[in-house]
């Protein structure tokens, strides 16, 4: 049994997704079951090298996980040939030049969405990556979610009929900074640094619409500045200049509609933070980020519209829940997981630079049809 080490650079890694998602869930994790192990009983080994301005937090994150290299100096991360992978979760704004460093240093590439705020710098990285013959990828992790899972099993097992309609809602209530500090970093309200829903939840909207429903034809997308004024995290007060919310239609090529509702200015009032329904001919699904519920065609109730009784319906208790059946694990570490093994053994892997510039090009496409006020085509992306 060989042990594979593999040194990965983790840029951006003291931020909420590169602490909290990857470093902790996923890389830790994976150190802790004792690598990932591949088919022919050798097992990878991620050895992280964490990357940031701050010496003391670096020092701090890396000793309470029980690493031990960290530096505030990339340039010399990059030259040591040890670290194969860069890493990247830096704020979005900053990632397109990051990532060209890193394929000149012949770095292969695993980053956050949105991989640049342009389609243009999108594909020049998808591009650069593979005319260098570097291995690639994005994080997708919706696709991982075990709502969604479930969700797909359900296409698969064809329980749908055809599908008509989809209605995804995701959002929930960011607090404005004044009397209870908001929960998300302040340049996502600010379209100077990068911010915005759109070029943030469109990255994920084309994915999960693509792997699930099929491709995207056109769409058309109304974004809005709900709350313009925020209190940043020092306390200072802005003026928010990216939208805090979208509205978005798309139609695709197999006749589907889907409905997209973005938000960071809704109170919850369903089962999650993101749920997609499903209509399908012969029955209907929900699912949120680790449930799915479903109603068959056989058990869909005769509602008629009465205002004047009281409702004699329980609309909620209609459906029925899809057992798990399987162990779900968390979707960024699968996604981890799936990344380090291609790097290793060249086992095929569809979510790559370029998979990340269409979500780029639907963001940038829904910003188009916004500003001109019509709807858009989407043409096929290619390198
Ligand atoms: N996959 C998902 O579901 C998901 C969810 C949220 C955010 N994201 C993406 O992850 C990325 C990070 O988002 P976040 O919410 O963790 O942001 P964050 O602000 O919490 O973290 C940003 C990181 O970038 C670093 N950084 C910022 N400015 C820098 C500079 N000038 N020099 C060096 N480093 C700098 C910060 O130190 C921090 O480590 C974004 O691109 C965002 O779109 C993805």
């Amino acid at each position: 049994m060989t042990v594979h080490n593999i040194g990965i650079i983790m840029n951006g890694v003291t931020g909420r997704m590169g602490t909290n998602q990857h470093l902790i869930r996923s890389i830790v994790a994976i150190c802790n079951q004792g690598g990932v192990e591949l088919d022919n009983g050798d097992v990878i080994m991620p050895d992280p090298i964490l990357v940031g301005r701050r010496e003391q937090r670096l020092r701090e994150l890396a000793e309470e996980h029980g690493f031990s290299r960290w530096t505030t100096e990339v340039e010399a991360a990059l030259a040591d040939e040890y670290n194969q992978i860069y890493f990247d979760a830096q704020t979005t704004s900053r990632r397109e030049d990051s990532i060209c460093q890193a394929i000149k240093a012949g770095k292969h590439i695993y980053c956050e969405k949105p991989t640049a705020t342009s389609t243009e710098g999108a594909l020049k990285l998808a591009k650069m990556a593979r005319d260098a013959g570097l291995k690639n990828g994005v994080v997708q992790d919706k696709l991982f979610l075990p709502g969604l899972l479930k969700l797909k099993r359900l296409i698969n097992g064809e329980f749908f009929g055809d599908i008509l309609s989809v209605r995804m809602e995701f959002g929930y209530w960011v607090f404005e900074g004044d009397w209870q500090e908001g929960q998300r970093p302040s340049w996502n309200y600010r379209k100077e640094d990068g911010g915005g829903i759109i070029v943030d939840m469109f990255a994920h909207w084309r994915y999960v619409i693509h792997h699930l429903f099929g491709s995207i034809k056109s769409l058309s997308c109304l974004g809005a500045i709900h709350i313009d004024e925020r209190i940043d995290e020092n306390g200072k007060r802005y003026k928010c200049t990216a939208e805090d919310a979208a509205y978005g239609t798309f139609e695709l090529e197999s006749g589907i509609i889907v409905q997209a509702n973005s938000s960071w200015a809704v109170r919850v009032n369903r089962e999650d933070l993101l749920t997609i329904q499903v209509d399908g001919t012969e029955g209907s699904a929900v699912a949120d980020l680790r449930n799915c519920k479903v109603q068959h065609r056989v058990n869909t109730p005769k509602p008629v519209w009465n205002p004047d009784v009281p409702n004699p319906h329980d609309y909620p208790a209609q459906w029925q829940e899809v057992p798990d059946n399987q162990e779900f694990d968390n979707a960024f570490k699968i996604q981890w997981e799936m990344f380090l093994k291609h790097v290793v053994t060249n086992d095929p892997y569809e979510l790559d630079l370029l998979e990340g510039a269409k979500g780029t090009q639907l963001a940038e496409l829904a910003l188009e049809s916004w500003e001109k006020r019509r709807w858009v085509d989407v043409d096929e992306l290619k390198i």
